[in-house]
């Protein structure tokens, strides 16, 4: 439970307010580096309540420009794209994608340009996405190197789809795991007939309801166990299913296959990023991609379908709360349907996005099932605190190994879940702290 003044400072993440200032403080992840390619038009862009314009030079290089001119703040989406640069159209001033000022033709002194710089930011391409950074340039951290990264585009699948409320709802679902064998019920008794590797993984979370839950904090957010007793044919044991939360909106599923960004548009809308990945399985080429897609219930189809891309989002002819997200009531009476949803994705989105914009926690009843959500609102209650006091949050500055940092589940006897967490990854936060 938080009361209206600390929810607010959880949730918003405009430029003035302590968590959006806490955002900027982080590289985030905007779009798939795939869907800007050289000669394409600027492509808008909103990010922590800001409007931006993002657009990829004759050179291939990336650029994030504000989406107001430099001069007097006429709209970079219109500006003329000139491959070496964008030329805004008022004015005719043209900047290149680093913020070199390239001309203003309106102002005789051919210094005056030299002197100046556009409003660009620093942008990265890696793992198949392109990366911002808002903050103070001083305070720039180091780019963080997943593994994931190195796959080659085939053997990784992105997607992106938007939801209509704030970016804490949305992880709050994902680090809480004893919905799934309740809200996806009909999902994950699917997932036991059909022949996917990942869909058999999430199996036997319906075996248990009310699994016991742990969180360990670390130096970039927290890990988050799901304890799960099983009795099947090999007897009776305890399976853990662990995540990791990274600060500020990352989570690695336990099955270490999936990194997921929840990436604030403004307050009430949030863009949400799958990384999957496979050292293996080619899952960015036909027929594996469509094939995953289906079953997690990412198909340009169903996001187009339930208003969850850019063009459909909030649309009224669209599922949404004002129409109880078309809620199929006859299929939940005839005991053919739990939910009432079509999907794993429409169940998330019409449970997070049913709680309201900006969900009011000031009347919620937490109880022993909800320790990764309390530990969610600490950790980001506790990065904001800590860019308030001038310190560093969580995973800036104290050079974490990523390639220690991931989802992971295994069976554990003696109950110690601690165990099966990337070597030394603990003992390595003690160090730090
Ligand atoms: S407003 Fe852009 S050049 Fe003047
Ligand atoms: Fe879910």
């Amino acid at each position: 439970m938080l009361n209206h003044e600390t929810n607010q400072r959880l949730c918003r993440v405009g430029p003035d307010d302590a968590m959006g200032q806490t955002m900027r403080r982080y590289w985030l992840p905007f779009m798939s580096a795939a869907d800007l390619a050289t000669g394409d038009e600027p492509r808008g862009v909103e990010l922590l309540g800001e409007r931006f314009v993002a657009w990829r030079d004759d050179g291939g290089r990336a650029g994030l420009f504000h989406e107001s001119c430099l001069h007097r703040g006429a709209s970079m989406r219109l500006a003329r794209a000139e491959g070496d640069g964008l030329r805004c159209i008022y004015h005719g001033w043209k900047f290149a994608v680093d913020g070199t000022v390239i001309d203003t033709p309106n102002v005789a002194d051919p210094n005056f340009k030299t002197r100046i710089k556009g409003r660009t930011f620093p942008v990265r391409e890696a793992g198949g996405l392109l990366w911002a950074y808002l903050g103070p340039r001083e305070q720039e951290p180091a780019f963080p190197h997943w593994p994931w990264m190195d796959l080659p585009d085939e053997k990784r699948l992105i997607t992106r789809h938007v939801e209509e409320c704030n970016f804490v709802q949305v992880i709050e679902g994902l680090v809480d795991s004893s919905h799934l064998g309740l809200l996806h019920m009909n999902g994950l008794q699917k997932s036991g007939e059909v022949d996917l590797g990942f869909a058999q993984k999430v199996n036997s979370m319906q075996r248990n309801l009310a699994p016991r839950l742990d969180v360990q904090e670390t130096d970039f957010g927290f890990y988050y166990a799901a304890l799960r007793e099983i009795d099947d044919a090999q007897g009776r044991h305890t399976e853990a299913r662990v995540a990791a939360f990274v600060a500020p909106c990352c989570v690695l599923n336990p099955n270490g296959d999936i990194a997921t960004f929840v990436v604030p548009l403004d307050d009430g809308r949030t863009s949400f990023i799958h990384v999957f990945w496979s050292e293996s399985l080619e899952l960015n080429r036909d027929p594996l991609r469509s094939r995953h897609l289906e079953f997690i219930g990412l198909t340009p189809e169903v996001l187009d379908g339930f208003g969850l891309t850019d063009e459909t989002l909030g649309r009224a002819d669209r599922p949404n709360p004002r129409n109880n997200f078309h809620q199929d009531r006859e299929a939940m009476r005839r005991g053919e349907s739990w939910s009432g949803l079509p999907g794993l994705i429409e169940e998330d989105v019409a449970a997070s996005v049913s709680a309201g914009a900006v969900r009011d926690r000031a009347h919620e009843t937490l109880s022993i099932a909800d320790v990764g959500i309390t530990r969610l609102y600490r950790t980001l209650l506790s990065c904001a605190e800590a860019v308030e006091q001038g310190k560093l949050p969580l995973g800036i500055g104290r050079d974490v190994d990523w390639s220690r940092v991931q989802g992971t589940h295994g069976v554990v006897r003696s109950d110690d879940w601690r165990e099966l967490i990337p070597a030394r990854r603990l003992a390595e936060t003690k160090e730090t702290a």
